[in-house]
């Protein structure tokens, strides 16, 4: 029997996932070695601190913190420290001595990743990055072959936990945002600044990625339109709930097309009633998942843990074995194709529909201006339910309006909504959120 070869992984960064993948590299060598064709061997685990205590006993030995001589001599570099620097630049060095990488890091890969992937190709290496979209689930790899002889028209994804976590609370239990906030804090779903996961940049990285390999085009987050769950109100999410819609984060790339049959792909991030019986809708607690539309698939979806040291150490690996099957084999890497060329398409010309609040006079011909407005703006009502309302110290008499438009363009919608908010008639705007799924 030939004897096997020898790869060596760096590990950068040891952090809850970090440590979970030094661990199962440890622990399950002779498995790997036998499912890659190589022994892996951890050459190393580079850290910024040797004495921070760890959740995994891992031998001494194998830390440092010097990142750049561990780089030099790796066959296999894994990035998990996440942020721009070092990493950017670890990275860059890893592949251009003809390393294959493994990354994690959605603020990297969304912020510079057209830098990474040019120099990947370059030195024909692999750069796979499973875990930096929706953690456990593997969902890049699908996207990217399993579904490489179709067409993708439309992603869905919940792809932050955090998020989806707090939005579920506030619906099963009538909480305020910021009483579900302090719950996801308490129980580690939230950091103690919560900014990037509630303001949607967490999940408007993921978008961008997600676009890019769904759309074969490169997309960064400047081209995401990103709004965050922090104006949900628990007043939004009872009328969604009574009107049958649950309100989920949601991250959506889609291929569009105008009146001329231009195509163009909007990427965005925004709070989105769902119907409560839509695949998405069943997504509770801190779990994600990605809802795909293709053209000859038709509907898909994917399941799973989205964060957390030892699911997304099983993504790392998965991307690992492949990379390193790839260095036994031979051949040229694979990398994403961007073949594509479709532009990202303004928030104003995306199609949506729309739920409306509204709280209104009870008088003759309310019901006609709203409609007339609507009319104006090409807007196509679908539902509208009325619920009157009596002051009991005044007396006087309201009524509270839901409506849930057609698919328009945003930009017909935003005006409609505008239109709307200077009728005399109009005591206030209570709502206006995106749908989907109708
Ligand atoms: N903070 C993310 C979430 C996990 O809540 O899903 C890492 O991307």
């Amino acid at each position: 029997m030939t004897e096997m070869r020898t790869l060596k992984v760096a590990l950068l960064g040891c952090g809850n996932v970090g440590a979970q993948v030094a661990r199962i590299l440890i622990e399950d060598a002779d498995a790997l070695a036998a499912r890659t064709g190589a022994r892996l061997e951890l050459s190393g685990i580079a850290v910024r601190n040797l004495g921070t205590k760890r959740d995994v006993e891992l031998p001494q030995e194998l830390f440092t913190t010097d990142a750049e001589t561990l780089v030099k001599d790796a066959d296999l570099v894994i990035e998990l420290m996440g942020g721009i620097e070092p990493a950017r630049t670890l990275i860059l060095s890893a592949l251009s001595n003809g390393a294959c990488v493994v990354t994690g890091n959605k603020a990297l890969l969304a912020q510079d990743g057209p830098t990474l992937y040019e120099e990947a190709d370059k030195a024909g290496v692999q750069l796979s990055y499973e875990a930096a979209v929706a953690g456990a689930i593997p969902i890049l790899r699908p996207i990217r072959d399993s579904l490489s002889g179709d067409r993708i028209t439309r992603v869905l994804g919940i792809v932050n936990g955090t998020t989806n976590f707090i939005l579920d609370q506030m619906d099963s239990t009538g909480a305020q945002f910021a009483d579900a906030l302090a719950e996801a804090q308490r129980l580690g779903y939230a950091e103690a600044d919560p900014t990037a996961d509630v303001e949607g940049h967490d999940a408007a990285a993921k978008a961008a990625i997600l676009a890019t390999l769904s759309f074969h085009t490169r997309f960064a987050l400047e081209n995401v339109h990103c709004e965050g769950i922090t104006k949900v109100s628990a007043a939004d999410i009872a009328a969604a709930k009574d009107a049958g819609f649950v309100i989920k984060l949601l991250a959506i790339a889609e291929k569009l097309t105008d009146a001329d049959g231009g195509e163009g792909i909007s990427v965005r991030v925004h709070p989105t009633l769902l119907p409560r019986e839509h695949p998405l809708a069943a997504v509770r607690g801190a779990f994600n998942a990605v809802f795909i539309e293709a053209e000859n698939a038709g509907e898909l979806m994917f399941y799973g843990q989205g964060a957390g040291g030892t699911p997304t150490a099983s993504a790392v690996l998965g991307d690992l074995v492949s990379a390193a099957r790839r260095l036994v084999l031979g051949g040229p890497q694979r990398t994403e194709t961007t073949t594509g060329h479709v532009p990202a398409l303004p928030i104003d010309a995306a199609v949506t529909s729309y739920y409306i609040g509204l709280d209104v006079a009870d008088q003759p011909g309310v019901l006609a201006k709203i409609a007339q407005i609507f009319a104006e703006n090409g807007v196509s009502i679908e539902i509208m339910r009325q619920t009157i309302h009596r002051d009991a110290e005044s007396n006087v008499e309201s009524a509270e309006l839901r409506i849930v438009t057609h698919r328009a363009s945003e930009a017909a919608l935003a005006a409609t909504v505008e239109a709307v908010k200077g009728l005399d008639v109009i005591n206030s705007v209570t709502s206006v959120l995106r749908v989907e799924g109708v």
